[in-house]
């Protein structure tokens, strides 16, 4: 669907000039491709129903699996997924889950308060994995779990000799290992996860990690449970612990949730802005464990950090609504600032995993009975595919308005995000308009002197924050080419995200 490039619902008295340099030349870092990870936890409707539909008849699927689901995700190439949980991950014990589906057993997921009949286990996952192309992270269990059981389960999924174990993966029908890389030990161990002491869960992790690690061989990284701003001192008190065994600890994983207490649809403009300062609290929680890490890197192992939980959680999401909240424009600006923030911190931040692929959180899709519709949030993620793997470069933003923020610092009304792939051929910009009321009349001013080309612009949103795709009205929220575009007078509606894909003239 083309739209003529144009300002919508802005007056020339409301709209700002905005001059944006840009430095293709000069490289900042490379961007893992796994910052645009995800998360699917046995919650609610994410993994029953939305990923898994059993024997149902109505609603396609291969094998159990759903197919629109499938080819949603499919399309967005999500680089990697993690899985059981979350919570339910110390909860879940793997061996429930394999075999012949009717000798499963079923148990109660104790978190998220639900009956869970291990029909969707490990054998299932990685053929979800298959059919969506996406690279599996596993959470073992620590709170509940053995280290027997944890490496146990390392074994079933990549050890290639014959054991008793590997022989249930062949007669599951797997002969080959299924080759997982990122194993996490445990999740939110001071929490759901145990309410464990840091030094204690460190001691536990070194036990963990020991046996994980041997079984796995080389290639694999190990996460450990990090925590989130309110616990000032936990990965502190847990790296220290480790000293000695840092070796075993390839990545902190921390979490970071935003919006509590504000509603996903019934918000007010304030709460949109309250939304957005909220980054500079991912920014800050972000350097700060960067810097840790990095201290205790000194020990003789690099240590990253990876952000294995954030996005939205309004106050519709909770435990009786099955972590269920809609989604809205305001999301969809959400999730790109976001990821411009994270991009900044690309050199040390080696993944990000939003919660959850869908119906729970800040999902990706939604589902009602048979129907599915992708939200604003999907859209970003497929928009800034071109960021992954690319090359940060240089640039600056000159004369954006700056918009106050309740209990956060100011920041530009404008964030902007420019990459350059390997081969430096394509150069792709991203520009998000936080302002909710204001257009933006922007300038690019591509400095290196290539002759770049644009090859392709797409826009999304330029509408009221609080619009969203229904199940009547799938398409409201949805990217728009444009076309006639002027680089040198770029229309940047209000609340809108606008990408462009440059080409080598
Ligand atoms: O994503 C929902 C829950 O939030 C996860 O299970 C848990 O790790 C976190 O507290």
């Amino acid at each position: 669907m083309a739209r003529k490039s144009q300002i919508i619902e802005a007056t020339p008295a409301a709209i700002s000039r905005v001059t944006v340099r840009v430095h293709p030349e000069v490289r900042r870092h490379r961007l893992n491709r796994n910052l645009y990870g995800h998360f699917a936890e046995h919650i609610g409707r994410c993994v029953e129903r939305g990923i898994w539909v059993g024997d149902h008849k109505e609603i396609e699927n291969e094998g159990g699996i759903r197919l629109d689901t499938v080819e949603l995700l499919a399309r967005l190439e999500l680089p990697v997924l993690r899985w059981p949980g979350g919570c339910f991950a110390d909860n879940y014990h793997w061996q429930d889950g394999i075999g012949p589906r009717e000798g499963r057993k079923q148990r109660h997921n104790l978190w998220w308060n639900q009956s869970e009949d291990c029909q969707f286990g490990t054998d299932e996952f990685m053929r979800f994995c298959k059919l969506i192309g996406t690279e599996p992270y596993f959470c073992a269990n620590v709170g509940s779990g053995t280290v027997q059981e944890a490496a146990s389960w390392v074994e079933y999924c990549n050890s290639a000799q014959d054991t008793t174990i590997t022989r249930q993966r062949r007669e599951n029908g797997q002969e080959a290992p299924y080759g997982v890389k990122y194993w996490g030990v445990g999740n939110e161990n001071w929490g759901c996860g145990g309410s464990m002491r840091p030094e204690y869960y460190a001691d536990l992790y070194r036990q963990y990690a020991t046996y994980m690690r041997q079984t796995a061989g080389p290639g694999c990284s190990f996460i450990a449970s990090g925590s989130h701003a309110g616990i000032p001192d936990w990965e502190e008190r847990f790296l220290d612990t480790m000293k000695g065994a840092l070796h075993l600890v390839d990545y902190l994983a921390i979490h970071i949730y935003s919006a509590g207490g504000i509603s996903d649809i019934a918000f007010k403009t304030e709460d949109y802005y309250r939304l957005i300062g909220q980054i500079s609290i991912m920014d800050r929680y972000l350097k700060k464990t960067i810097g840790l890490a990095r201290a205790y890197s000194w020990y003789g192992h690099p240590i990253g950090v990876v952000l294995d939980e954030w996005g939205t959680w309004y106050k519709e999401a909770v435990v009786e609504s099955g972590m269920y909240q809609d989604s809205t424009m305001m999301d969809g600006l959400f999730a790109a600032a976001s990821f411009h923030c994270f991009h900044e911190h690309g050199e040390d931040l080696a993944m990000t995993n939003m919660a959850q692929t869908v119906n729970v959180l800040q999902a990706l899709k939604l589902t009602k009975g048979k129907q599915a519709i992708a939200t604003p949030t999907y859209h970003v993620y497929d928009l800034f595919k071109p960021h992954r793997d690319g090359w940060l470069v240089a640039s600056e933003t000159l004369g954006a308005k700056r918009l106050s923020l309740p209990d956060a610092p100011e920041r530009d009304s404008l964030s902007v995000s420019c990459s350059v792939n390997d081969e430096g051929s394509e150069l792709f910009i991203s520009l998000v308009n936080l302002d909710h009321a204001e257009a933006v009349q922007g300038a690019l001013l591509l400095r290196d002197g290539v002759p770049w080309k644009l090859a392709e612009a797409t826009q999304l949103g330029g509408m009221d924050l609080h619009s969203h795709n229904t199940f009547e009205e799938p398409q409201v929220v949805r990217p728009m080419k444009l076309i006639g575009v002027d680089i040198k007078a770029l229309e940047l509606p209000m609340a809108s995200i606008t990408t462009l894909r440059f080409e080598k003239g």
